[in-house]
């Protein structure tokens, strides 16, 4: 009997990066993969007590908690990053160096940010393929990090975030400087998070293949651009909307690593179709107090119903519930409904939302598209801001308000978003969700990459280990 092929997948601990990698690694178990998912022991102990992540996979996947000592906690602070990439050198890289060769391993598949793991590797000759959990185009932009300094266009001059940047190659019409990973906007280029990106990024051709939670039809030109210089790109995405084709399911498990608070799905049933609009800034991202309150006011004054996710650490040095206004709180109770964390997945399907605020995470954008839901994106940090470009400017499946914070701007777009520009941000988004169901569907791009991906990595299984 031929020998069942093991991988080690490793992401960065962060929410949107476990998730997508976690559907991968469910989308490997089903090809009959043995599993070793390595995560922070925050997370896994998240994992265990809000998911079903054990009982979903079967006896071949294995949920491994790294040492102590590295985790996502201060990561919005100043040099928070930096700390977390210390510990990750200092902890997760001689734990590999150990764990690794006792683990008869075929190949490491490691978030594209995770350099260090290369390294091992690359030590002890051990296939290795890249994740990377962000856009082809926002991966592109960071990949062209270097031809930017180069020609001058970075740093970025406050005057000229509205220009257009020349060395992004297939974004030449529409990228501003605006529109660059947060990172890359930093007036100091020897910012210690800018240098990691930017470093971890343009190694990426060091590894066998890069696998893209993406779809040809929705990035092709992007993807024709990266496959220049990562000569074996895997498009196997939307990985969620995969693995709901491959289950033949309607809803995947959560993989939330915070309890979901399904409650909002009963208020949502008694709310009319597509009058709903659905806000959430993601797992990570923090507003001030005084964000808070436009965007609270803009919610309110638009007079839509709203579903909002107030994560308990959504406000920055504040409490929640400090001093919530009485206009605010009476148009919440008419009109909204807030809850601390929502099957996030479940909520985009329903019939009753109608749009999404959103800060443009890559996953929630998948994620809104695949359900056909137009957005208003508000990007915070790091790919976000190419995100929310290629949505307003390329793919017009809805507005783009970046850089600005402001109620009166914020009802506008919803209500041109829920109302007067409806009918054609729906029709492109529709169109892009059918195409993103047939990529994953037999026969569709991502179906036939995702079996490529398979057989590639089954034949990395040494001779010797054939009977
Ligand atoms: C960040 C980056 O912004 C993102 O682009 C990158 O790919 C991963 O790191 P995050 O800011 O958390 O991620 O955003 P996003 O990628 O959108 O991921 C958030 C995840 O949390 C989504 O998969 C979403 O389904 C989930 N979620 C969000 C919930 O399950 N419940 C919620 O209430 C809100």
């Amino acid at each position: 009997m031929d020998p069942l092929p093991h991988v080690i997948i490793f992401p960065f601990p962060a929410q949107g990066h476990v998730n997508s990698m976690l559907k991968l690694a469910h989308l490997l178990s089903l090809s009959n993969f043995d599993v070793t998912f390595l995560v922070t022991v925050d997370t896994h102990d998240r994992l265990l007590n809000h998911t079903d992540v054990l009982s979903r996979f079967g006896t071949g996947f294995h949920l491994q908690a790294l040492p102590h000592g590295i985790s996502m906690d201060g990561v919005n602070t100043r040099d928070g990053i930096s700390m977390l990439y210390y510990s990750l050198n200092t902890i997760a890289k001689p734990f590999l160096r150990e764990f690794i060769p006792n683990s008869s391993v075929t190949c490491l598949i490691v978030d594209g940010i995770l350099s260090m793991a290369a390294d091992v590797a690359e030590e002890i000759n051990l296939p290795i393929i890249y994740f990377r959990t962000v856009s082809a185009s926002s991966f592109w932009s960071y990949f062209c990090i270097p031809e930017l300094i180069q020609a001058g266009e970075l740093p970025l001059k406050e005057n000229a975030k509205d220009l257009t940047l020349t060395k992004v190659k297939g974004m030449e019409d529409f990228l501003r400087g605006r529109d660059l990973p947060s990172f890359c906007q930093a007036s100091d280029l020897t910012n210690p998070d800018f240098r990691i990106v930017m470093t971890d990024t343009r190694q990426t051709p060091r590894a066998r293949g890069l696998i893209l939670n993406t779809f040809e039809d929705l990035e092709g030109p992007i993807l024709s651009q990266i496959r220049m210089v990562c000569l074996n790109v895997y498009t196997i995405g939307a990985v969620h909307a995969h693995l709901k084709a491959k289950l033949a399911t309607k809803s995947t498990s959560s993989n939330s690593l915070w309890q979901e608070d399904e409650s909002c799905m009963s208020w949502l049933d008694t709310q009319p179709p597509k009058s709903v609009i659905y806000v959430s800034f993601g797992s990570v991202a923090g507003l001030t107090k005084e964000e808070l309150l436009e965007f609270w006011y803009g919610l309110v004054n638009s007079e839509q119903k709203f579903l909002w996710v107030m994560r308990p650490d959504l406000i920055i040095g504040h409490e929640r519930k400090d001093e919530i206004l009485v206009e605010l709180e009476q148009g919440t109770k008419a009109r909204g409904y807030m809850a601390d964390w929502v099957p996030h997945e479940k909520v985009l399907a329903h019939r009753a939302i109608g749009g999404f605020l959103t800060h443009s995470g890559w996953n929630s954008t998948l994620e809104s598209i695949v359900e056909g839901v137009p957005m208003i994106c508000w990007p915070r940090f790091a790919d976000q801001q190419v995100n929310s470009r290629f949505v307003g400017e390329v793919w017009k499946m809805g507005l783009d308000i970046k850089d600005t914070c402001d109620r009166d701007i914020i009802a506008i777009s919803i209500r041109a978003l829920m109302e007067k520009r409806n009918g054609e941000f729906s029709q492109r988004t529709e169109h892009m969700a059918s195409l993103a169901k047939k990529a994953v569907n037999e026969g569709g791009s991502s179906y036939i990459n995702l079996d490529r991906l398979i057989q590639d990595i089954r034949s990395m299984i040494p001779p010797h280990k054939h009977t």
